[in-house]
């Protein structure tokens, strides 16, 4: 059964390589947390977008996107922290025999700067939601705290810096996206089902 647990299953994409290597895959926390994420992260993108380009006019509608947006911001930078400790707790596995030390790097460089995204993004975004004079209540249930007061001159700085930001992290998810394809179709070393 393709679980993962058996030590055939482990070595299964690693064509010659059966007991030699101990863990191929993320530990299932690992795995869950990341693609629940990658679902956020959709939602959160995609509902960005269409409040800042595509403004509805129903006002009461419109802030519902907005909190929405924000509360699933919010949820991503949670999951982030749970993320980091429990991949201290149970670090990756070794990635393929033979991958090159430069895609190790890219790799590597790629995930950090993904991890600090995931937790700069939500906290500048509701800094810039407090300076523009909107305190946020998670789901319409958790007040947050107000950190920052309005501050016009500060809203501005803080969006321009969300929006680098966001831009920033569509272009890491595509690095990401095409060092899986490379590894998939290129490499064939099946490191997709480290994730899977
Ligand atoms: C990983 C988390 C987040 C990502 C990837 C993200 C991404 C985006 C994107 C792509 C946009 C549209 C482009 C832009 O104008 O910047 C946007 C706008 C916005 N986001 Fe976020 N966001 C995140 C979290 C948050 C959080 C937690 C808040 C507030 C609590 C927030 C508040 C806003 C606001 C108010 C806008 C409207 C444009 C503006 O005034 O800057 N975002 N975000
Ligand atoms: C369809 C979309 C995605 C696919 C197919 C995918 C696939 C993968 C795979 C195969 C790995 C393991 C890499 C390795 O073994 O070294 C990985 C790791 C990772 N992915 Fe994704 N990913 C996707 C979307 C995302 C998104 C949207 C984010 C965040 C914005 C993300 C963040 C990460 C991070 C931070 C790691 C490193 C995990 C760690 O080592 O702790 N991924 N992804």
């Amino acid at each position: 059964m393709a679980n993962g647990h058996s030590t055939a299953d482990r070595a299964a994409g690693y064509p010659g390589l059966q007991g030699a290597v101990p863990a191929l895959r993320y530990v299932a926390s690992a795995r869950w947390l990341h693609w629940i994420t990658a679902a956020l992260m959709a939602i959160v993108i995609v509902v960005g977008i269409w409040i800042k380009y595509f403004e509805p006019a129903d006002e009461p509608f419109k802030m519902r996107l907005y909190n929405l947006h924000e509360s699933f911001g919010v949820l991503v930078f949670a999951l982030a922290l749970v993320r980091l400790v429990n991949r201290w707790r149970h670090p990756p596995p070794p990635l393929p025999p033979g991958t090159p030390g430069l895609i190790h790097f890219a790799a590597s460089a790629t995930h950090i700067a993904l991890y600090a995204l995931l937790l700069l993004m939500p906290v500048i975004g509701f800094l810039a939601t407090n300076a523009w004079g909107f305190p946020l209540t998670v789901f319409g249930v958790l007040p947050m705290p107000v950190p920052v007061g309005k501050n016009e001159e500060l809203a501005k700085l803080l969006s321009l810096l969300h929006l680098s930001g966001a831009i920033a992290v569509v272009m890491l998810i595509g690095g990401h996206l095409i060092g899986v394809v490379y590894h998939t179709f290129v490499r064939r070393d099946g490191l997709l089902r480290r994730m899977l």
